[in-house]
């Protein structure tokens, strides 16, 4: 595999022809937030990974490294659009418990940035109809992680993404039945891929 030279924050290294951004950074031990990153699987649809790249904002999990690259990681720019987006998020988005609070990495994120985490309404309505996963859509930002895990990882095909626009959302089994009556088998690599709690092990301790 060829090496090209960039320059990330400031400093000349060598990068992996081939290579995404966000790979490079983690190789460097550079923590870049990540949401609907999915480890082999182009997902690239929430944007918190952005870095600046030669005066461009783009996303690091899908951008691939080219020679001569100036890339800046936590740039002022990068800061205050992945506080923009995180802003844009929080709005729609709650959680029904602490417990679930304290997994989410939008709270996470929210607080690194100075910014509140996402309320606690204990009253929100979830999906608790599966014996051992819980569904709160309130908590889901459709970063379409527990889809690929279900269908590409697992080959389950049980969670799909229904309806268009702001109606878009996560259903099982195309939306017939609740989460309990779907063909779910419990193997949990939507619980293991969900970045926010959507979708959560009952008790929250199967993680
Ligand atoms: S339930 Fe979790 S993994 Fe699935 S789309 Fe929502 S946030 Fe992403
Ligand atoms: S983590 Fe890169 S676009 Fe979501």
């Amino acid at each position: 595999m060829g090496m090209v030279k960039v320059l990330l924050n400031g400093k000349e290294v060598e990068a992996l022809e081939g290579e995404t951004i966000l790979n490079l950074a983690r190789r460097y031990g550079i923590e870049i937030p990540t949401l609907c990153y999915y480890e082999g699987f182009a997902n690239g649809s929430c944007r918190i990974c952005i870095v600046e790249v030669n005066g461009r904002l783009i996303p690091s999990c899908i951008t691939k490294v080219s020679e001569g690259m100036k890339i800046e990681t936590e740039s002022t720019r990068v800061t205050e659009a992945r506080k923009t987006l995180l802003k844009l998020l929080l709005k729609n988005h709650t959680h029904r418990s602490k417990e679930e609070q304290m997994r989410c990495r939008i709270c996470e994120y929210a607080v690194k940035y100075g910014l509140e985490p996402a309320p606690i309404i204990p009253s929100v309505k979830v999906d608790d109809t599966h014996p051992a996963i819980l569904f709160n859509p309130s908590a889901c930002v459709m970063c379409r992680k527990c889809v690929i895990a279900c269908g590409i990882d697992q080959n389950n095909d049980v969670i799909a993404v229904i309806g268009r626009g702001s109606g878009t959302r996560v259903g099982f089994d195309l939306d017939t039945p609740p989460m309990g009556m779907s063909s779910c088998v419990s193997c949990g690599a939507c619980v293991d891929a969900c970045p926010t709690g959507g979708v959560n092990g009952k008790g929250l301790g199967t993680r």
